[in-house]
């Protein structure tokens, strides 16, 4: 587990911190609204947000006015990460929290001495699409029929963290 230091931005008023076991029955509702976010089990959190995990991974939780408002998950080995799963609440969507919180996992990852980060995406989910690229991700491949329910092939997003992690000067609004 990661422990980021809670960093509130006072121009938003959006806090991203380090996800917590009491985060994991918002977190699992949240996730239930979005058609395009793993579904994960309690447990799969809980292994989450364990300090002792193989590989490691950081949790990082969005919270607004005290309300748990989005969240990201990625697992890291060594150099190589990737992004498992990112979502907001689908009433507080375009509001940024989606782009702090991935600017904040990068970050997160490139202290760990992460200095390459993947993901895969499907082609149709154009908003997280354009996120990832805005953010400096690009494609390196498709994965033929990677997705379930529907059937989709996967774009697989690479970013290199090495020189910086925001190659497009990109900060959360
Ligand atoms: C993908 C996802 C995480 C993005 O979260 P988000 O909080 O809406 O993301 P952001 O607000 O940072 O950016 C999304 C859009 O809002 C716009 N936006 C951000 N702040 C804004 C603001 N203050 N005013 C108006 N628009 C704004 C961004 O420009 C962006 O526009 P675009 O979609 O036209 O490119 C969210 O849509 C989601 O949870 N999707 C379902 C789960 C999912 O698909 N996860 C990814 C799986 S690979």
């Amino acid at each position: 587990m990661s422990h980021l230091d809670p960093h509130r931005d006072p121009g938003t008023g959006l806090t991203i911190r380090s996800m917590v076991e009491s985060d994991i029955d918002s977190v699992m509702m949240i996730a239930s609204l979005l058609p395009t976010a793993p579904q994960w089990s309690r447990g799969a959190y809980e292994t989450a947000i364990s300090a002792d995990g193989i590989p490691k991974r950081i949790a990082l939780a969005a919270e607004y006015s005290g309300e748990l408002k989005g969240f990201v998950i990625a697992r890291f080995l060594y150099s190589l990460a990737e992004i498992e799963t990112l979502g907001v609440d689908v009433s507080a969507q375009r509001n940024g929290i989606g782009t702090s919180l991935l600017v904040a996992a990068l970050d997160e990852l490139r202290l760990a001495g992460v200095d390459e980060v993947e993901l895969e995406v499907r082609p149709s989910n154009e908003r997280a699409w354009r996120l990832y690229e805005r953010i400096g991700f690009s494609e390196v491949g498709r994965r033929r029929g990677y997705y379930r329910e529907p059937v989709e092939d996967a774009i697989l997003l690479r970013l290199g963290l090495a020189r910086q992690a925001f190659p497009q000067g990109l900060k959360p609004r």
